[in-house]
């Protein structure tokens, strides 16, 4: 049986058919409003690296950068323009005329492009920021606008803190830019501040009342300083924007922005109650927002929606009794549907012996009741020490439940020397459980992990791709205990292997190698089916 929404949500009237849907175009500014937050600043080649992922990922607009604020974002905004040619590139400005003609510059070569100019239109800004009057601000406005008319078609024009101005100047200042050949309005919620009610309204009052509203895009920019950035961005969408300013994983000035996969993965999952639709290819989702933590330095939440760790994993023994039935019981999104490697269940106190049975007969193990019996209370009994408990301290606790080991592969010996030497070398014997027999293994690399993780991956060839290093440091003093944990995927599935001890090296090798044995186990299962 498959659920599909109105089963979720009766109440909700199917729009089946997605023709009809409006399309909300997706403007990304992960490369600028992103990059304002603190400390995650890019290098061009890094821009360039993520616009070409954002351009797969399907948005409709990139704003790459800032072209007046340093030579490297003038040099990224325009190799982006060079080589993107599928979508519309943004030059960012301040409205004036040194921001307007680097904008104009960097953005000279790209097949479509767009002059985004701002400038804030509430009292606050302009009395103690800006030092301006409504009058004078409303003359820059113009003047500007008209003089990025001469260079550029499409002009968007941000009244910045638009939700906490006065509605009549912002209308009056909406009206005078659309004069002047402003052809995109974007109202920024700039603080987070605006309530989704009175966000929609704004834009409904703002296209109704503004002369010119209704030949003009209408464009979103929530912050999300009170959790409503995509609220916000709905309600704006309720309001008759038609175009979403987003950032990959929110990331963005203090709380950051709207998040894109937040909101594009709400319209897709509740396309029958919004009623609208996006041209992202969802399957590109998981990836982009890896390489944007990556590139920034920024890691992601564990409970952010869609592409936190624990977004799709599940430890009440409820849940996973559920979902081991039916996947819509407790999820209603598909994960791998945005690139998201499996690995739904995780194991903890809460989870009960069928979660436990079905996880070691994904490794190929099988226990009769009285072994169940058995595992499954010294399962407990780790899982109070350990909070959640490992796939392979499950599978060390299967072998010394059966006397038999699993582990294809384990680790005898490690060596590593490290220094102020240009080179780490490592050394490293690995027993294979079939032969018994010893191998031994020497890598070298830039750090000491490095050098480790190089012995491994000759030792276990059919290994999957190493994924991720995360080190958690466990105590403090002299002897803290470190927590390693290494994640590879094969297949679109991910394999975590966890090690703790004191060396932390140690540690990363054992996760490593735990890893590694998770996936030729569950490889063994399947080799075992496909005979079948
Ligand atoms: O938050 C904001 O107001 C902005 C604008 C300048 C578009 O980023
Ligand atoms: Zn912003």
């Amino acid at each position: 049986m498959t659920i599909n929404q109105s089963q979720t949500n009766p109440s909700v009237n199917a729009i089946n058919n997605s023709d009809a849907l409006q399309r909300i175009r997706i403007f990304d500014t992960t490369l600028r409003d992103g990059e304002q937050s603190p400390g995650a600043t890019l290098a061009p080649e890094q821009k360039i690296i993520l616009a070409r992922q954002l351009a797969k990922l399907g948005v409709d607009i990139i704003e790459p950068g800032f072209p007046i604020s340093s030579p490297g974002d003038f040099a990224a905004v325009q190799q982006i323009s060079r080589e993107l040619h599928n979508v519309e590139i943004v030059g960012f400005a301040r409205a004036m005329k040194v921001d307007i003609d680097a904008a104009v510059r960097a953005t000279a070569d790209a097949a479509r492009r767009r002059l985004h100019l701002f400038i804030s239109s509430s009292d606050i800004h302009l009395d103690f920021q800006l030092k301006k009057t409504r009058e004078q601000v409303m003359q820059i406005a113009r003047e500007m606008v008209a003089y990025g008319k001469q260079f550029v078609d499409e002009i968007e024009f941000s009244p910045m803190d638009a939700s906490r101005s006065g509605r009549e100047f912002v209308i009056e200042m909406v009206e005078a830019v659309i004069a002047e050949g402003a052809t995109v309005i974007n109202l920024p919620d700039t603080l987070g501040y605006a309530m989704p009610e009175e966000y929609e309204e704004m834009f409904r009052s703002v296209r109704r009342q503004a002369r010119g509203g209704d030949k003009v895009v209408f464009s979103a920019h929530c912050h999300n300083d009170l959790g409503l950035a995509v609220a916000n961005s709905l309600a704006a969408i309720r309001g008759g924007a038609t175009q979403v300013e987003v950032t990959v994983n929110g990331i963005g000035e203090r709380a950051g922005n709207c998040s894109l996969e937040e909101l594009v993965m709400a319209i897709e999952t509740r396309k029958s109650a919004i009623g609208v639709q996006t041209g992202i290819v969802t399957s590109e989702i998981y990836e982009t927002s890896r390489m944007v933590s990556r590139a920034m330095n920024f890691p992601i939440a564990y409970n952010k929606p869609i592409v936190g760790r624990n977004a799709f994993q599940h430890e009440s023994g409820i849940h996973q009794d559920g979902l081991l039935k039916n996947r819509n019981t407790f999820e209603i999104m598909d994960p791998e549907a945005m690139g998201i490697p499996r690995s739904m269940i995780v194991l903890g106190k809460h989870s009960g012996r069928h979660a436990i049975k079905h996880r070691l007969n994904e490794f190929g193990i099988t226990l009769n009741e009285e072994q169940l019996v058995d595992v499954y209370n010294r399962f407990i009994a780790k899982a109070d020490e350990l909070k959640l408990v490992p796939d392979n301290e499950l599978i060390r606790l299967a072998s010394e439940s059966t006397d038999m080991q699993h582990d294809p592969y384990s680790l005898v010996h490690l060596q590593v020397m490290a220094g102020t030497n240009e080179s780490r070398i490592a050394s490293v014997t690995i027993r294979e459980r079939d032969s018994q027999e010893d191998s031994n293994f020497t890598g070298t690399g830039k750090g000491p992990l490095e050098a480790v993780i190089h012995c491994i991956q000759q030792a276990i060839p059919e290994a999957g791709e190493f994924e991720d290093l995360e080190l958690h440091s466990l105590s403090t003093g002299e002897d803290a205990r470190g927590e390693a944990i290494v994640s590879i995927v094969h297949n679109n599935v991910r394999y975590r292997g966890t090690a703790i001890h004191n060396d932390i090296i140690l540690a990363a090798a054992q996760a490593y190698v735990a890893a590694c044995n998770q996936q030729l186990l569950s490889g063994q299962t399947s080799d075992a089916k496909q005979g079948a």
